[in-house]
């Protein structure tokens, strides 16, 4: 096993290169695997969770090429319609294999997936919308079931929660149906519009994606298609704060500045100057931090993912800061962790209440999910002394060279395995 080790208290500076979105290249993988075909994708990221769908969907009989950025997935010889248990565990994505194959085999036998801790995360909004589409849908021996006899029928479907991951399933799912599907209060998430977008590269008829009603009119086939995932919002807004909290200079390259609206309002108002570019945004902190109050929001709104990280970087913020939680049930599992190293908050139902304090101090800490691994790396930057993160893993499911983009920003950071650290002692 190994460790990340930081030794806090410089201020972070330069350029850092935003990677391919992890949460567009999921459901891009999964929607490649539409056609019975050779599809290409560019600037995919090399993160555990990609790897991970990458490992379910080889099994299933999918053909891969990952080199560099590119990823070259041959779906011609998908034959099998059960996903892997072990593997699915690991991740709430793989559950997009319900909607791949439910229209390009007819039927799917799915794993319940886990995932971050961050909640009860159940997929009944998916398994009604399946059923909407006109599939016979069952929970069984800890798989979710789903069948249509020849194709799905499309079928108008209310998204509750305007869920990003529903939304999306759907879409995978009332590609191939007969007719049209009308998701309303579906989710507006810059990666659902990046899956759309390619699904109709692909040959789909999706319209409206990034709005709040998303037509799907189905085709019998698709055919593969040459893409390029977006830049990763949250991976690029990890840096930004990292560069807040340290009180630094960040500039995060090769992203789409639109996408960072909430969040560059949010750290403008608690004291940093923000500078947006043609395809850069650049935070810069010269004085103390003040608090602010933020509600986490369906996209365009401050993202939920962002939430664990923003709270590291208020933790010496001065005043009370708030973060409440409207996205997940619960997502506060992370505060324990940034009160070993000094932290004030306090979770109240769903608001977590930041008192600033002087000096942060490191500690060993774990990485619960990946933004809670992101949380306690940004408030390792700013401590004083070393923290030593465990359970990294979590955090390679998200961050893709996490600890040389940190490094190149002038950071103290290692990575260590454990048989190191006990031939040290
Ligand atoms: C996606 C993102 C995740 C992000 C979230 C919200 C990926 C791989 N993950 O997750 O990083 O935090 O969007 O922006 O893209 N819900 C149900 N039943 C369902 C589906 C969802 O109760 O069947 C609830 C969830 O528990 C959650 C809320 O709806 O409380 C929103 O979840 P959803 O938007 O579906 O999140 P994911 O797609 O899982």
């Amino acid at each position: 096993m190994e460790r990340i080790v930081i030794t806090g208290g410089r201020p972070l500076r330069g350029a850092v290169r935003v990677s391919g979105a992890k949460n567009s290249s999921l459901p891009i993988i999964a929607a490649a695997c539409l056609a019975p075909d050779v599809s290409v994708l560019e600037n995919v990221p090399h993160c555990q969770d990609v790897l991970t769908l990458q490992a379910i969907l080889a099994d299933l009989g999918v053909r891969f090429e990952f080199a560099g950025t590119r990823m070259t997935i041959d779906a011609g010889g998908l034959y099998r319609t059960i996903p892997d248990y072990a593997l699915c565990r690991r991740m709430r994505a793989s559950f997009y294999t319900a909607g791949l194959l439910l229209a390009r085999m007819g039927r799917a036998e799915v794993p319940l997936p886990g995932g971050c801790s961050i909640g009860t995360r159940p997929v009944d909004f998916h398994m009604k919308g399946f059923a909407a589409l006109g599939a016979g849908v069952a929970t069984e021996h800890g798989y979710m079931k789903a069948s249509v006899a020849r194709r799905a029928k499309g079928a108008p479907f209310y998204v509750p929660r305007s869920s990003v991951g529903t939304t999306i399933n759907l879409m995978l799912a009332a590609s191939t149906a007969r007719g049209v599907t009308t998701l309303t209060n579906a989710a507006r998430e810059p990666e659902v519009v990046d899956t759309a977008v390619f699904l109709n590269l692909m040959g789909a008829r999706v319209r409206g994606a990034g709005t709040d009603t998303i037509t799907i009119r189905g085709i019998s086939a698709l055919h593969g298609a040459q893409y390029t995932i977006i830049p990763d919002r949250i991976e690029a807004g990890t840096y930004l704060l990292c560069g807040v909290a340290t009180g630094g200079d960040v500039l995060a390259e090769g992203l789409i500045p639109e996408h960072f609206q909430a969040l560059l309002g949010k750290v403008t108002e608690a004291g940093a100057e923000t500078v947006v570019e043609p395809d850069g945004v650049r935070v810069r902190v010269a004085r103390e931090l003040a608090a602010v109050d933020v509600d986490t929001a369906p996209y365009p709104g401050f993202a939920t993912d962002l939430h664990p990280p923003l709270a590291a970087a208020l933790a010496r913020a001065r005043g009370t800061s708030s973060i409440r939680e409207t996205v997940h049930d619960s997502r506060f599992a992370y505060v324990d962790e940034l009160r070993r190293m000094g932290a004030e908050m306090k979770v109240e139902g769903d608001t977590l209440r930041i008192t600033g304090v002087e000096q942060l101090t490191g500690a060993p800490v774990e990485a619960l999910d990946i933004r809670a691994g992101a949380a306690v790396v940004i408030a390792a930057l700013t401590a004083e002394g070393t923290t030593e993160i465990r359970t990294v893993e979590n955090i390679d499911r998200g961050y893709e060279g996490l600890t040389e983009k940190l490094r190149s920003l002038g950071a103290r950071v290692e990575r260590v395995d454990d048989e190191a650290i006990r031939e040290v002692v």
